[in-house]
């Protein structure tokens, strides 16, 4: 098989930020601005990137407005001819900050909402924020740029999927992104306050279907289905170093955001040595690279290629074993992890909690 070329990086250029999304999968507690890379150390590993094939990146965090070095980095990814997004929250984007952006070649914006309106979106986030998202999203569509807009959808807010269509559609955004919640660091510990029923997903789920026939495919919706529910594991990643990587804010360099949890992966960084050599050889990206891997009962199923066992990540959280088939699936031998979590979750109360 030809060795894979990553064509995509996300450049988490800090963990700071001043929203407390209760899903939020970055590192619980608080995130410090030392050891984050410099201006300098970003546009080295740039380089290192493009070299290796990759052709798009998303500046993303955390907030990645709040590094004030964020034109310089757009610029020289320009100058490499790579595409340029930024995901962001939308707060300190002023017409400075974007006019300095689009100045310096910037492409594409994504900003995250935590719900339609107002009062349930600022008490998702923890502060209020809604405001600022929607005239930052304004802003971005006077300038031009694509748009797109992500919601994460959980238990609190999914109700209100016909009410994000429309959202989006009204600010012009040309793609919407209704992802439901990963269960990775705050959203699991919040998740049986998060996990929506079984009864809300296929309520969303046909909202979706309505407003794709009623807006024609503008906003483009992007629908990420929940994988707790229906023994269907994600294909994440779309396989393990097939396609991207991230770089985290100290330089680590990760197979997915989440895989820094994962003990004993081997994680280099940029510091250490160059990209080429993480990702061909290091032992972080080639442990669940391809099916070889692979127990029982994935190893001999007619799906793997498919879906490449699931999700690395969800299997360490659930069961201690990132080997292990992902629990979201019916085949697991851990299946009843997943479906007990369910059965909590319906059980439990509702209420919006914070990240920790
Ligand atoms: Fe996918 Fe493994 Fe489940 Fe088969 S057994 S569907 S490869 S996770
Ligand atoms: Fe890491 Fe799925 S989030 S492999």
């Amino acid at each position: 098989m030809a060795e894979p070329r990553p064509l995509g990086m996300l450049a988490e250029l800090t963990h700071r930020c001043p929203l407390r999304c209760g899903y939020c999968s970055n590192p619980a507690g608080p995130a410090p601005r030392a050891g984050e890379l410099t201006a300098a150390q970003w546009c080295r590993t740039l380089d290192e990137a493009r070299e290796l094939g990759v052709l798009q990146v998303h500046f993303s965090g955390g907030e990645p407005l709040l590094r004030r070095d964020l034109p310089r980095l757009v610029a020289h990814a320009r100058t490499l001819g790579l595409y340029t997004a930024l995901v962001t929250g939308g707060q300190g984007l002023t017409p400075v900050r974007l006019s300095a952006l689009v100045a310096a070649g910037l492409d594409h914006v994504q900003i995250s909402v935590q719900d339609a309106t107002a009062a349930p979106a600022d008490a998702i986030a923890g502060r209020p924020a809604h405001r600022r998202k929607l005239a930052a999203a304004a802003l971005v569509k006077e300038y031009g740029l694509p748009l797109t807009l992500n919601v994460v959808l959980h238990r609190a807010n999914i109700d209100r999927t016909a009410a994000l269509v429309d959202l989006a559609a009204g600010l012009g955004a040309d793609r919407l992104e209704l992802a439901n919640a990963q269960y990775y660091g705050s959203a699991l510990l919040n998740r049986r306050s998060l996990l929506p029923t079984r009864e809300q997903l296929d309520a969303a789920e046909a909202a979706v279907r309505a407003a794709r026939a009623r807006y024609g495919g503008r906003p483009d919706i992007v629908y990420v289905r929940a994988d707790y529910h229906d023994g269907v594991p994600k294909p994440c990643m779309h396989g393990w170093g097939s396609r991207q990587f991230t770089v985290a804010p100290g330089g680590e360099v990760l197979p997915c955001p989440a895989a820094a949890r994962i003990p004993g992966l081997g994680v280099h960084t940029v510091r250490d040595t160059s990209l080429a050599d993480i990702w061909y050889r290091s032992e972080a990206f080639n442990r669940f690279r391809g099916t070889d891997w692979m127990p029982e009962p994935c190893r001999s199923c007619p799906l793997k290629e498919k879906d490449h066992g699931g999700c690395r990540c969800q299997a360490f959280e659930l069961t201690g074993d990132a080997a292990a088939t992902d629990p979201a699936c019916r085949l697991s031998p851990h299946h009843g992890l997943v479906r007990a979590a369910v059965d909590d979750a319906r059980a439990a109360p509702g209420g919006l909690p914070y990240r920790r």
